[in-house]
C-alpha cells in the first residue's frame, strides 16, 4: 500500500527505495522470500554496491530510518511519483518529472478529474496522474501491448493504486476509447507513435462542456499532424512546447577587490599592470554568493502540445 497514503512503519507488500545517494536508488518489494532461478523460494537478500539488505529486516522499521548493509548504511523512503519515475521497471521509455510537471499543470489534473491516458507504456506519468486526481476522480489507461497492460494493472493494485485506475488493452487510433467514456474527460493525454489519428476519437471522450488535450510527441512532424488535427475538430488555444530543465549551480566565489579610488586616479596602462600583477599575486579578494550555469544543456525529451476544447455550444 506504499503509494496509496502516507505510511509510518514498513509493512510486508511495501515497495520501498533504498536510498544509498542521489544517484544509486533501488526500489525494493519488501518480501522475506524470492525465488531463485532454479525455481526454488530462498530467503530474499538484495545486494547493493555498499553490500547485501536482508529485507525481512526492513519489517516494522520506520519510513526514513537508516538501514545496516553488509558495508555500508542506506535510508528506506515511502515512495513518491518522482522517486518512482526514476527506479521503475522500465517496459518502455518513460516521461520524466520535468515533462510531467507541465502536463499535470496544463491539464488541471486535480481530485475528482476524470483522466484518460494512452499509453500506459511502464506507468511513469500514471502514477502522477493518480497523486493529483485520488480518492475521487479517475484514470482510465490504455494501451496496445496486451502484456503491459496486465503488468501495468498488477503494479497499480500492489502500489494500493487500483480503485482509482482502469486500465485496459486496446488500439486506441484505431478503435478509440470504450463507449462509456463518451462525453465524460476532463481532460485526455496521448503518448503514442500517431497521435494525431485519434484526436476524433478524444473529441468524443472530451465532456460537452468542453476540456483539455495534451499529446506528446518526440519528433516535430507528429507535432504538425497532431496540430492540424486538433485545428480541424474544433480545438483552441492550441500551444506546442519544450520543456529544458536547467539547473544552476550555486556557490561561493572569491573575486578580488578592486580599488575605485586607484581605478579613478591612474592611467589604463597602470590598470593593467595592477591586474596583471594581482594574478600573479592575488591581493584582497571578497567571498561573493554566485550561480553557474550548468556546463551541458539537458537533451530534447519531446514536444507537449497542448489545446482546449471549447463547449459543444461554441464549437
Ligand atoms: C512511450 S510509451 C508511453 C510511456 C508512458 N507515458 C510512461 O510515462 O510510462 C508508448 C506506449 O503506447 C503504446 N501504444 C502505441 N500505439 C498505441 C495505440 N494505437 N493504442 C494504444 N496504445 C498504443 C505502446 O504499446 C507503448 O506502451
Amino acid at each position: 500500500m506504499s503509494f496509496a497514503a502516507p505510511q509510518r512503519i514498513i509493512a510486508e507488500g511495501d515497495i520501498v527505495i533504498l536510498y544509498i545517494s542521489i544517484n544509486n536508488m533501488h526500489a525494493i518489494e519488501v518480501k522475506k522470500q524470492i525465488m531463485n532461478k532454479h525455481g526454488i523460494l530462498v530467503e530474499y537478500t538484495h545486494q547493493t554496491t555498499y553490500g547485501a539488505l536482508k529485507v525481512e529486516n526492513l519489517i516494522g522499521k520506520e519510513y526514513g530510518g537508516k538501514v545496516e548493509l553488509s558495508r555500508g548504511y542506506a535510508y528506506v523512503l515511502q515512495p513518491n511519483p518522482e522517486l518512482w519515475t526514476n527506479n521503475l521497471p522500465h517496459r518502455t521509455q518513460i516521461l520524466y518529472t520535468p515533462d510531467i510537471s507541465m502536463i499535470l499543470l496544463q491539464l488541471e489534473a486535480k481530485p475528482g478529474s476524470i483522466i484518460i491516458e494512452a499509453g500506459t507504456g511502464s506507468g511513469s506519468l500514471s502514477h502522477y496522474f493518480l497523486r493529483a486526481i485520488k480518492e475521487t476522480g479517475h484514470l482510465y489507461t490504455f494501451d496496445f501491448h496486451e502484456s503491459r497492460v496486465e503488468q501495468a494493472k498488477e503494479e497499480f493494485k500492489k502500489h494500493g493504486l487500483g480503485d482509482f485506475v482502469t486500465v485496459q488493452h486496446r488500439d486506441v487510433c484505431s478503435d478509440g476509447f470504450t463507449e462509456e467514456l463518451t462525453g465524460v474527460a476532463d481532460a485526455v493525454f496521448l503518448d503514442l507513435p500517431a497521435p494525431y489519428l485519434a484526436i476524433g476519437h478524444v473529441v468524443k471522450a472530451l465532456k460537452l462542456n468542453g476540456g483539455r488535450f495534451c499529446g506528446f510527441s518526440p519528433c516535430i512532424e507528429q507535432t504538425q499532424a497532431t496540430c492540424v488535427e486538433l485545428e480541424k475538430n474544433g480545438f483552441l488555444e492550441i500551444q506546442t512546447m519544450e520543456i529544458i530543465q536547467s539547473e544552476h549551480i550555486v556557490k561561493d566565489k572569491h573575486i578580488p577587490v578592486i580599488d575605485l579610488e586607484f581605478v579613478k586616479t591612474k592611467r589604463e596602462d597602470d590598470i593593467l599592470q595592477t591586474a596583471k600583477d594581482q594574478k600573479k599575486q592575488p591581493g584582497k579578494t571578497k567571498k561573493v554568493l554566485t550561480t553557474i550555469p550548468p556546463p551541458m544543456q539537458p537533451g530534447h525529451s519531446g514536444y507537449l502540445t497542448f489545446a482546449t476544447l471549447p463547449p459543444l455550444s461554441m464549437r
